[in-house]
């Protein structure tokens, strides 16, 4: 039987500065599920890249004193080198200047044109560079400047400035029935239901038609048979997906799950859903809207002066140590905060004191009275049979949680696990049965070393490299961590390599 197909992918960023922790957090939550996903018996395709085109790029470019394709050329490679750095799992890393996207996007906008819902027209009206978006009067607010001047932003607290020009439209209005049905009868389409509701009342507020062409600059993709004008840059973006499912019928579509942020959670439940519906394509069967990141409760700015680099997070704390703080200590779905204190203080506590110490004492000890060979399994007393039970529940709950996409609560069920493996230790204290009756703490180590080997399997999306190196410790082969193994203990008379601490302590001072 063939494996269930999985594709998931990131939103696709701006090239227009360097990555930071936002672009960070995303990468880091989609490669966990993904490989959950692949742990869990899926074929995955796992597609990220960056949003290359429109007028906030052109801008950047031109004031780098740079043409755009050259520019971005050179602002790619920091986030390829990001998503290295963190050990993002993706299948293709997509540029919407890549080739193949280019002519999807031209294949789309026909599509499109062909089932009448394109017209030229002329818009006047406000547009964000920031955001890449058009905003209507009505959802703009009011703020005054430093100079005391009274000004509009955007509802995301962006510059807009009125915009006039010659602009193809599409008939977004016409798709207000049918969106309201598809999230009446697929609520699981935006998630959380916090951003369902959002979205929801948004659309049920009636819709406007689309502006989708642009004739001021040219940095876009030519529409098709008029080439005054370049398509709008969410237009082009968000195709992105179909590109990296291998075309407008691509073998990997419908996508499974879209990870975005909140603030693009728009785009991809209305406009993106209308124009596949108009191009006459399946949908996405979910769009997830994580939340924000912050510095210490703050959002991240260049003028805060409080933007870190997060490849450079990566080294100073491990990367592991990075992805298990941003997972176990953001709900998923909410804004969380991070700070260097909080990463020493999570990470010390639940790797260092939690799971590595389990690992290093009973593996220490398998080594030291033991001769590092896999003792035998005893028969399940009643410790054991506790262990076993809230292994069970843990277990469970770690499935029905990743599946849920509740990654934060994902790891407080394998915490849990890590408490009852912990207190199975030290309730059976095999350092006093090394001198009372070995044969007990031979059945005490190796009922340990199977609670530790089941937490590091489901440790291992959110920390690839180091489960990895738990586990060859551990003694498990390597075509023995995927799921199915859950329930294969090591088995009896393996040898076990010399045990090496993976989560040692670390400090503020480095
Ligand atoms: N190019 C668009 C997305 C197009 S998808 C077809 C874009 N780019 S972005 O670079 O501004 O953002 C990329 C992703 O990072 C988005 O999902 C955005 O929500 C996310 N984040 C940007 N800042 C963030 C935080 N501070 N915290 C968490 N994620 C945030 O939007």
């Amino acid at each position: 039987m063939s494996r269930p197909r999985f594709y998931i992918t990131t939103a696709i960023a701006y090239p227009n500065g360097r990555p930071h922790m936002g672009h960070a957090y995303e990468a880091i939550a989609t490669d966990v599920i993904a490989r959950f996903k692949r742990l869990d018996d899926h074929d995955v395709r796992f597609l990220t890249g960056t949003d290359e085109h429109g007028l906030k790029i052109d801008q950047a470019a031109r004031a780098a004193n740079m043409a755009p394709k050259a520019y971005v050329d050179d602002m790619v490679a920091p986030f390829l080198e990001l998503d290295h750095a963190l050990g993002i799992s993706f299948d293709r890393f997509i540029r919407t200047t890549d080739a193949d996207h280019k002519a999807l996007v031209q294949a789309l906008w026909q599509r499109m044109a062909a089932n009448d819902d394109l017209y030229l027209g002329r818009y006047e009206g406000w547009y964000s560079v920031r955001d890449e978006a058009y905003y209507d009067q009505s959802e703009l607010v009011e703020a005054t400047d430093a100079s005391g001047a009274k000004l509009h932003l955007s509802p995301q607290g962006t510059p807009v400035e009125w915009t006039v020009e010659e602009s193809w439209f599409f008939k977004l209005s016409a798709y207000q029935d049918r969106l309201l049905t598809l999230y009446d009868t697929q609520p699981e389409f935006i998630q959380p239901s916090s951003r369902f509701n959002e979205m929801r009342s948004f659309v049920a507020g009636g819709l406007s038609d689309l502006s989708v062409s642009r004739t001021s600059f040219s940095w876009g993709i030519p529409v098709p048979g008029d080439e005054r004008h370049v398509m709008y840059v969410w237009l082009d973006a968000l195709a992105n997906y179909l590109t990296g499912a291998g075309g407008l019928d691509g073998e990997w579509w419908p996508a499974d799950l879209h990870i975005v942020g909140k603030d693009v959670v728009r785009f991809h439940t209305v406009y993106w859903p209308a124009f596949l519906m108009s191009a006459g394509i399946s949908l996405p069967k979910t769009v997830f809207g994580h939340g924000f990141l912050l510095n210490r409760g703050e959002k991240m700015s260049k003028s805060l002066g409080n933007v870190v680099d997060p490849a450079e997070m990566a080294i100073r704390f491990g990367v592991d140590r990075l992805r298990w703080f941003l997972c176990r200590e953001v709900a998923f779905g909410e804004d969380g905060s991070y700070s260097d204190e909080a990463i020493v203080e999570r990470t010390n506590a639940d790797l260092a004191n939690g799971i590595g110490n389990l690992a290093q004492r009973s593996l220490s000890m398998v080594a030291k009275n033991l001769g590092g060979v896999m003792p035998v399994r005893g028969d399940a007393g009643e410790s054991e049979i506790r262990l076993k039970d809230a292994f069970l529940a843990g277990a469970e709950a770690y499935f029905a949680h990743m599946n849920a996409l509740a990654l934060h609560k994902a790891l407080d069920s394998l915490m849990a696990m890590v408490a009852a493996a912990n207190g199975y230790f030290a309730e059976n204290a095999p350092w006093a049965l090394a001198k009372t009756d070995t044969a007990r703490m031979a059945e005490v180590l190796a009922a340990t070393l199977d609670a530790t080997r089941r937490i590091v399997m489901l440790a291992q999306p959110f920390m690839p490299e180091s489960c990895a190196r738990l586990l060859d410790q551990l003694g498990v082969a390597e075509d023995a961590r995927d799921f199915k193994a859950f329930n294969t203990p090591v088995a009896t008379g393996t040898e076990l390599p010399a045990p090496a601490g993976v989560f040692p302590r670390i400090t503020l001072d480095g």
